[in-house]
This record gives C-alpha cells, sequence and structure tokens, in this order.
C-alpha cells in the first residue's frame, strides 16, 4: 500500500501550541510527518536551529510517525530528497491565505508532483503566532498557554540573559536581536 509522507516546513522561532496542534492533525492523516526547520542564513533568529530542533524533538516525541529535520535552499528540493509527495502548512485566517496561497502555487510550478496541504489548528490557536509570542515574551508579558512548558521556560532563559545584558551584566551574552518585520507582504509565523 501507498504510504504518504509529508513535511511541515517553517521557521518555528519559537515553536508554539499552534504548531503542535498542527503536528498532531498531520500525524493522523499523513503516515509520515517530518517537521523541517528550514536554516535561514538571512534571517536574525532568537533561537538558534539547534535550540528549536531539541524543542521540537521534545514536543513530538509522544508521535511515532514525526520526525524533526532542518533545511535549507528550496522546500521543494528538501522534500524530493526525502521523498515526501506532500508539504503541509497551516492556515489560521484569511489573512494567512494569500500568502500560503502564493508559495503553495510557486511551489506547484517548481516541482508539479508534491501538493500542498492546508489544516487549520483549533481556532483558540487562529490569533496565535511566533512573532507574536517572541514578542509578548520580550515585553514581558505571560506567555503560558501559548506556547509548550518547555519552550516557555526557554524563552523566560532567554528574557533573563537580555534583562542581565540591559542591566550591565557583563557575564551575559547578548541575545540576537529579534528578525526584523517583512516588508513583503508574509504572514506572522
Ligand atoms: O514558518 P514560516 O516562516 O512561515 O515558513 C516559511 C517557509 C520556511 C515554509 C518558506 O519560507 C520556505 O519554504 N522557504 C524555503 C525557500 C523556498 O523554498 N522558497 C520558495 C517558496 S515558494
Amino acid at each position: 500500500m501507498k504510504r504518504i509522507k509529508a513535511i511541515y516546513p517553517g521557521s518555528f522561532d519559537p515553536p508554539t501550541n499552534g504548531h503542535l496542534d498542527l503536528i498532531e492533525r498531520g500525524s493522523k492523516i499523513f503516515d509520515e510527518l517530518v517537521v523541517a526547520i528550514l536554516r535561514n542564513p538571512e534571517k536574525d533568529p532568537l533561537f538558534s536551529v539547534s535550540d528549536r530542533r531539541k524543542m521540537l524533538e521534545a514536543m513530538t516525541s509522544a508521535f511515532d510517525n514525526v520526525a524533526v529535520d532542518t533545511f535549507d535552499g528550496l522546500t521543494v528540493d528538501y522534500a524530493l530528497r526525502v521523498e515526501a509527495t506532500a508539504i503541509l502548512r497551516g492556515i489560521r485566517a484569511v489573512s494567512d491565505y494569500e500568502y500560503e496561497l502564493q508559495m503553495a502555487l510557486m511551489n506547484r510550478k517548481l516541482q508539479p508532483g508534491l501538493e500542498t496541504v492546508f489544516m487549520m489548528p483549533a481556532e483558540k490557536y487562529s490569533y496565535l503566532s511566533s512573532r507574536l509570542v517572541r514578542e509578548v515574551a520580550q515585553l514581558g508579558g505571560s506567555i503560558e498557554c501559548l506556547v509548550p512548558d518547555l519552550v516557555a521556560q526557554k524563552l523566560r532563559e532567554k528574557m533573563d540573559v537580555a534583562h542581565k545584558f540591559e542591566n550591565g551584566e557583563k557575564t551575559a551574552v547578548k541575545p540576537s536581536p529579534d528578525a526584523k518585520s517583512k516588508s513583503r507582504r508574509k504572514k506572522a509565523t
């Protein structure tokens, strides 16, 4: 019987409960799902790729058919390399649609054999994005219920380091500044 392998590509900086919700849904409809973290040298992320990988591995350890990997270059090339036939992406609201449609159609143009499958996370996560989580955490707001506990803990550690740095503690290392908001129309991930 044909097994369907999908990739779920993204930045995951940091992974949120919305991502986890989508991973759980994806794991139910695909035989295999690879959560693929983009290694993007142009972005200045809050968390290193290795930190994001560790967080996602811990978050998805209960799902037998979910793996975590990293990639660079084109998503379609990565999908072919790992022999996936589908790309999973989440659509939270109408505002995501235009960007996602553009990306799905470009990916189809590049690789007609690959299908993009859109899934909707639970409504309670429809406002949730990694960008907003970073902003709320950086400004001292509560991020409980938005991200898994282990991610909240990592965010608190980052914010403590930033706080110490701002207070002039020389041993503290300044965390990377947040990625600049895109001038292009791009959904908040
Ligand atoms: O979580 P994000 O930031 O919305 O994920 C965007 C991502 C990683 C899926 C997208 O930027 C991507 O696919 N980048 C890889 C480069 C690529 O394939 N570009 C052409 C996309 S049409």
